[in-house]
């Protein structure tokens, strides 16, 4: 590793000690993970979607591989968020890398009481508002589809914490611009993009979907051209901070997002793949300052060239 490398990069006026981060729901709540890699080395993680209450999420089959990705409904299962202060702070707590809460609801009043608690959990340094998840019925889609609703999100929980706050953009609108300056009018610090596109496959034999809920969330490699677009489309558009996701699987393609204009981004299916991607990322990444003669990781941040 690159020790003259300044890594850090700014979300807000959170300092992550790098920009790679793990994706929610794709890392667990951090155990899970930690058995394969040293989280104090990694930027940030994301936990799974929390919610007031525990959800089952929706029955199986919620997972499907597609060519070049999966697609998944799991529909935000989780513990809920007694269990998650009680049961999964404290481990989260221990890794040495910085937490950021992903929240998802049904409800405005939901996402408040949410992030009203949280916001005491010393531990937690972001919040992560996940207005976009295509795999529920009540919510999700309908918020990040709905402008006034993403600004309104994001004015009641501004309201409530003086917590870092990362809007999360769904790719499932005509301008995710709008979207991300709807996000910054309401009070938010950054906005992450992208959550899954909506998909859908078929068993040819039985005609019959191959996901129980018809649809799901497509994710992976398959996804990366669509979301480095969302990310330049926000990058040109509005001034505000950007985590980039979508299909990064190795070093090269996080750079392809910070050149994009991110921030920093997330890494999600490839961890399901390769546990270890996101050290190899660092190294990688690591590896091309140097080369590049980079002395700062965040000069790459919008450093496209047109
Ligand atoms: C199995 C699975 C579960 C996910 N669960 C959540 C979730 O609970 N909350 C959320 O905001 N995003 C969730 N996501 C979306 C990812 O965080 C990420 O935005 C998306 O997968 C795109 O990144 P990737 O192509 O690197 O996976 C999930 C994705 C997968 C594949």
């Amino acid at each position: 590793m690159n020790r003259d490398l300044d890594f850090t990069v700014k979300i807000g006026n959170l300092t992550l000690k790098n920009p790679v981060i793990l994706a929610s729901g794709t890392a667990g709540y951090g155990f899970e993970i930690s058995k394969f890699i040293d989280l104090s080395e990694i930027g940030a993680i994301v936990t799974k979607s929390i919610s007031l209450k525990p959800r089952k999420g929706n029955p199986p089959q919620r997972i499907v591989e597609t060519p070049s990705g999966m697609l998944n409904s799991i529909g935000l299962a989780n513990i809920g968020l007694d269990l998650f202060i009680s049961e999964k702070i404290p481990f989260l707590k221990s890794t040495g890398t910085t937490i950021i809460c992903n929240i998802a609801a049904s409800s405005v009043e939901e996402y408040k009481e949410v992030a009203k608690e949280l916001d005491s959990e010393e531990a937690i340094a972001a919040l992560e508002i996940n207005v976009s998840c295509p795999n529920v019925k009540d919510g999700g889609l309908i918020f990040g589809n709905d402008i006034n609703l993403v600004r309104k999100i994001t004015e009641e929980v501004r309201c409530v914490t003086k917590k870092t706050i990362i809007i999360k953009l769904s790719p499932n609108v005509s301008k995710i611009s709008d979207f991300a300056l709807a996000a910054k009018e309401g009070g938010a610090d950054a906005v992450s993009a992208i959550n899954t596109l909506v998909g859908t496959t078929f068993d040819i034999w039985t005609r019959k979907p191959k996901i129980n809920m018809v649809t799901g969330g497509l994710s992976g490699p398959a996804i990366r051209p669509v979301a480095l677009a969302k990310v330049l489309e926000i990058r040109r558009n509005v001034e505000i901070d950007i985590i980039g996701i979508g299909g990064i699987t190795e070093w090269k393609d996080g750079i392809e997002f910070m050149i994009a204009g991110a921030n920093a981004f997330q890494i999600g299916t490839i961890n399901f793949v390769n546990p270890k991607a996101a050290p190899e990322i660092l190294t990688g990444l690591s590896d091309y300052c140097n080369k590049m003669k980079i002395k700062k990781v965040r000069e790459l941040t919008g450093s496209y060239i047109l």
